[in-house]
C-alpha cells in the first residue's frame, strides 16, 4: 500500500512492527476515552469555506522561540523511538530538519541527545524530573552541550498512567516465561523489523539516562521500570526555578489543560505551554486538547507560546488548532506510526503530506498567512 494519510502510515506500522510496540504507541489509558475525544473533538470542528480570494500566495511559516518553522508542526516527544526503526531518533529528528519543523527528543530516547545532535541536528530536548536533581543537573548540562535550543519540561506525568493494553501485550509488567516466549514470537513474526531494528539497531538501551539506568536491567523495558520507579512525584512549580538555575534557554512546559495552571506557567516565567493530556495516556477522562485550547489561549496567548497536542492527524487538524490559538501543534504518533511504517523517508512523506493538506486547508478558507489564522476560521454556529 502507498501511504496517502496519517491512518494509512499508521496501518503499515501495524504490519510492520511487533505487536507490543504497535500497541504502546497506538495506545492510551484505561478505557481511552480521552484518546478518542482528541480525535473526536478536532473533527467535530467545521471549517468554514471561503471562495473567490487570490490565494496566490501563501506563506505557511510561523516564528517560534526564536526559531521560523517552514509550517506551524513540531515532532513531539515520544519515548523509545528506537525501537520502532533502528537509531529511530536521528532518522526522525533529520526528516524533522529537512522538513524545517522542530523534532524534540524525549528523555527516554533509545538514541541519546549527543547522538541526535550529531547525526541530525540538536533537538529540543524534553526533560522528566526524576528523582536524582544531581543526574537532571548533568542531564540539562548535557543537552546544552550538545546545542539543544529548547527545553520542553513535561509535568503530567508524575506517574505513568495506567495503560491496560501495555500490560495485555507484555508491554509491561512480569508475564513470566509464556510472556517471554510470546515477546520472542512477536520479534520473529517480523523479520523485517527484527533485521532493522533488533539485529542491527543496538544499543537498546535509553541513550539520554544510560548512566543513571546501569546496572538495572538489560532490555528496554527494564529500564522503563526503572524510569518508572524514579519519577519525581514531589515536583511542584517551585522547581521550575530549579530547572532554570541549570537552564538559560527558553522553557516550554508541556502537559497544561487547566486555565490556573496555565497562569501559574507564566508566573513561573515560562516560555511557552504545551496544551496536552499526553495524547489520551495519562489520566483518562479528562477533556480533549482542543477543548482546553481556547480558553488557556485566551487567558495567556499574549503571555507565551501557546502549542497544542493530542489527535492531530491532518494539516486540517493543524489549521484548526491554529485557528483555536495555538502557535503551532506538536505531532506524537502521526510521527511515530510513519517511522514504525518506515524509518526516516516515510516520516519525511507523512511531514510532506501534513504540509499539503494545510496549503489546501489555509487556501480553501481564505487563510494566506498561517500567523494570522484566527478563530474566524471556524464555524463555530
Ligand atoms: C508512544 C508514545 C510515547 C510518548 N513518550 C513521551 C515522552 O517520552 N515524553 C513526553 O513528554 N511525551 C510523550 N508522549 C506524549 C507525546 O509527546 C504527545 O503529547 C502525544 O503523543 C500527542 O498526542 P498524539 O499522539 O495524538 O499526537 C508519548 C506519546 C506516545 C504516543
Amino acid at each position: 500500500m502507498r501511504a496517502a494519510s496519517v491512518s494509512d502510515f499508521r496501518a503499515l506500522a501495524k504490519r510492520r512492527l511487533p505487536n507490543i510496540f504497535f500497541e504502546y504507541i497506538d495506545g492510551g489509558a484505561y478505557a481511552e476515552v480521552t484518546l478518542g475525544r482528541n480525535v473526536a473533538d478536532l473533527e467535530s470542528l467545521a471549517l468554514r469555506q471561503r471562495v473567490m480570494r487570490d490565494m496566490t500566495r501563501l506563506d505557511m511559516s510561523v516564528e517560534s522561540l526564536g526559531q521560523t518553522l517552514s509550517m506551524p508542526v513540531g515532532l513531539a516527544p515520544v519515548g523509545m523511538a528506537g525501537m520502532y526503526a533502528r537509531r529511530g531518533e536521528v532518522q526522525a529528528a533529520r526528516a524533522a530538519r529537512a522538513a524545517g519543523v522542530p523534532f524534540c527528543l524525549s528523555t527516554v530516547g533509545v538514541c541519546s541527545v549527543e547522538e541526535v545532535a550529531e547525526g541530525a541536528a540538536p533537538p529540543w530536548f524534553q526533560l522528566y524530573m526524576l528523582k536524582d536533581r544531581g543526574y537532571m543537573k548533568e542531564l540539562l548540562a548535557r543537552a546544552k552541550a550538545a546545542g539543544c535550543p529548547v527545553l520542553v519540561f513535561t509535568v503530567d506525568l508524575p506517574t505513568p498512567g495506567a495503560r491496560y493494553r501495555d500490560i495485555r501485550s507484555g508491554f509491561t509488567g512480569s508475564s513470566g516465561l509464556s510472556g517471554a516466549l510470546n515477546t520472542a514470537w512477536d520479534g520473529i513474526a517480523h523479520p523485517e523489523w527484527m533485521w532493522d531494528v533488533w539485529l542491527n539497531g543496538r544499543p537498546h538501551s535509553l541513550g539520554s539516562v544510560e548512566g543513571a539506568v546501569a546496572q538495572q536491567g538489560r532490555r528496554v523495558t527494564d529500564f522503563l521500570a526503572w524510569i518508572a520507579r524514579n519519577f519525581d512525584r514531589s515536583v511542584t512549580w517551585a522547581d521550575l526555578d530549579w530547572v532554570r538555575e541549570s537552564w538559560d534557554g527558553p522553557i516550554v512546559v508541556k502537559g497544561v489543560l487547566d486555565v490556573a495552571d496555565a497562569r501559574e506557567a507564566v508566573r513561573c516565567g515560562a516560555q511557552g505551554l504545551v496544551v496536552s493530556n499526553h495524547g489520551g495516556r495519562q489520566l483518562d477522562g479528562v477533556k480533549s486538547s482542543v477543548a482546553a485550547l481556547p480558553r488557556i489561549a485566551d487567558a495567556v496567548g499574549d503571555d507565551l507560546e501557546v502549542f497544542m497536542d493530542g489527535g492531530v492527524r491532518s494539516g486540517l487538524d493543524v489549521l484548526k488548532a491554529l485557528a483555536l490559538g495555538a502557535r503551532a501543534c506538536l505531532i506524537g504518533r502521526a510521527w511515530a506510526w510513519a517511522l514504525g511504517a518506515g524509518g526516516e523517508k516515510a516520516v519525511a512523506k507523512m511531514l510532506a503530506t501534513l504540509k499539503s493538506e494545510l496549503a489546501v486547508a489555509m487556501i480553501l478558507t481564505g487563510c494566506s498567512r498561517a500567523r494570522d489564522a484566527g478563530r474566524d476560521l471556524l464555524d463555530l454556529d
